[in-house]
């Protein structure tokens, strides 16, 4: 007999036909007509298929009356529309296969109702739940919307090292790559570490950024973004920070910074109004179990236009807010998560940008404006989540940017392949990176950015 393998997510079309599932159980009741019912879910989306077995099977006692939660089963049999509430469809057994038990005794996923704080210590198995189920389905969504919306305005996507020997950041919270010998390496006559003898001849790190490779790909090839994972050995342990998160970085030649600004709020735009779209049913999985108010966060966030501020704006509203602030504001102070809280979530409740920040709290590579002391520097601030891109207009000047490097402590001459970019046919240019984890925070209400990757680096933690 030929049996159409088919997912749940897309059963609706096949019933009538004859149909193979597979999954793994969420319950078992046996009802005394007979029969047990099974709850299956394979993944494809939140709810599970309802599986009717009957007695008459040949393994129902030997196996059928085994199954516990966590077993993984196929089975095959006749789709049907349900007469009964809450599910559409449901699969009349005519065969089943356990694939593999689950020792109610040892599985960490028996009872319902687990903690975040507990799941994040079985991370190899939290994907069965419900609501990491939602999370990889809607991270996904927000990956494939990011790409289609970069490929429908022509944007070549690009990808740019891992190793690296430059700090595009200028920050210096970079994990060293080496193949020296940590115990004993090799030394200069005066003692430090003789990195001539390292595997690239040189310090090499894992990139906090692909900016910097994404620019002379931009200068080249008009507009570009890369999309990968990087790496910060910054000590946050907070909410919001991991030391391996994945980054979207356009980039784009002849665009100042308002054409950033725009690019970037129809960016973030897209990314809410498909995940309305086509995660409808994990949203609002979302609104019932973490953030009742996602709705109307993701309406707002894919219809109505976000604030625009310059930095000396927001400092004079937040000084002027009556507000007591743990940091008190002042011109020239780098932001504090409790002053992009309170843009968003109290003065305007919706996305801001915030642009033209002073130069000294800023990276190098900004540029520099006509009143000397500020950059074409922007982030967009989103409610509870905090700042979730950011980015500039570049600092295409060979000479203010050599000068920017100095003032920023960096050598110009480490930097030569970029200064090239502006030695020869340099052009204004601009970009920003959006932390995809961020993103999908925003989208889902997960307060904790360690509950939105499968498997979460962050200082003193890197299991599974
Ligand atoms: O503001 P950042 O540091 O900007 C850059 O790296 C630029 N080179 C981007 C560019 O212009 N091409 O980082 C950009 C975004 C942040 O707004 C945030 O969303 C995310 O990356 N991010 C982090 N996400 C998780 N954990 C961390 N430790 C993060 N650091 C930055
Ligand atoms: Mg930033």
């Amino acid at each position: 007999m030929q049996w159409l393998p088919v997912s749940k997510a897309r059963i609706a079309d096949s019933v009538g036909r004859l149909v193979e599932i597979r999954g793994w159980v969420r319950t078992r009741r046996d009802s005394k007509g007979g029969f047990s019912f099974l709850e299956i879910n394979d993944g494809s989306c939140l709810g599970n298929l309802q599986v009717i077995v009957p007695s008459s099977l040949p393994n129902y006692n030997s196996d059928v009356l085994k199954l516990n939660v966590g077993a993984s089963v196929t089975v095959r049999g006749e789709l049907k529309a349900s007469p009964g509430k809450g599910q559409a469809t449901e699969l009349a057994a005519a065969d089943l296969v356990v694939l593999g038990l689950a020792d109610p005794g040892g599985y960490p996923l028996q009872k319902k109702g687990a903690s975040l704080e507990f799941l994040r210590s079985i991370a190899h198995l939290r994907p069965r739940t419900n609501t990491f189920g939602a999370v990889s389905r809607v991270r996904n969504q927000v990956c494939s919307s990011i790409h289609s919306f970069f490929q429908e305005r022509g944007f070549l996507y690009v990808n740019t090292p891992i190793i690296t020997a430059s700090d595009c950041e200028g920050a210096g919270q970079m994990f060293r790559v080496t193949t020296l010998d940590a115990q004993n390496p090799p030394r200069n006559p005066d003692g430090s570490v003789d990195h001539d003898k390292d595997f690239f001849g040189k310090p090499t790190h894992l990139t906090v950024s692909g900016q910097l490779e994404g620019e002379a790909l931009a200068c080249a090839l008009g507009r570009i973004y890369t999309f990968g994972p990087t790496f910060r050995a910054e000590n946050s342990n907070t909410t919001r920070h991991l030391s391996e998160f994945w980054m979207v970085e356009p980039e784009v030649a002849f665009f100042q910074l308002e054409d950033n600004m725009d690019l970037a709020e129809a960016f973030l735009r897209r990314i809410a109004s498909d995940a309305l779209n086509h995660c409808a049913e994990d949203i609002q999985f979302f609104a019932e179990r973490i953030d009742p108010n996602i709705r109307s966060t993701l309406l707002s966030l894919a219809e109505e236009p976000f604030e625009r501020l310059s930095y000396t704006e927001a400092v004079a509203r937040l000084a002027n807010s009556g507000e007591v602030f743990e940091h008190p504001v002042k011109w020239g102070m780098d932001l504090q998560s409790e002053h992009e809280r309170w843009i968003t979530e109290k003065l305007f409740r919706r996305p801001a940008i915030v642009h033209d920040y002073p130069r000294e709290i800023k990276a190098f590579y900004m540029r520099l404006s006509d009143d000397g002391k500020t950059v074409r520097a922007m982030d967009v601030l989103a409610p509870r989540v905090g700042e979730i891109i950011g980015g500039s207009q570049r600092e295409e000047r060979l000479e203010i940017l050599e000068s920017r490097m100095r003032e920023c402590g960096l050598d110009p001459d480490a930097y030569s392949w970029y200064l090239d970019l502006r030695r020869f046919g340099t052009v204004p240019h601009a970009g920003f990176g959006l932390g995809l984890e961020r993103a999908v925070q925003m989208i889902t209400g997960m307060t904790n950015i360690r509950d939105v990757i499968p498997f979460p680096r962050a200082p003193r933690l890197a299991d599974f």
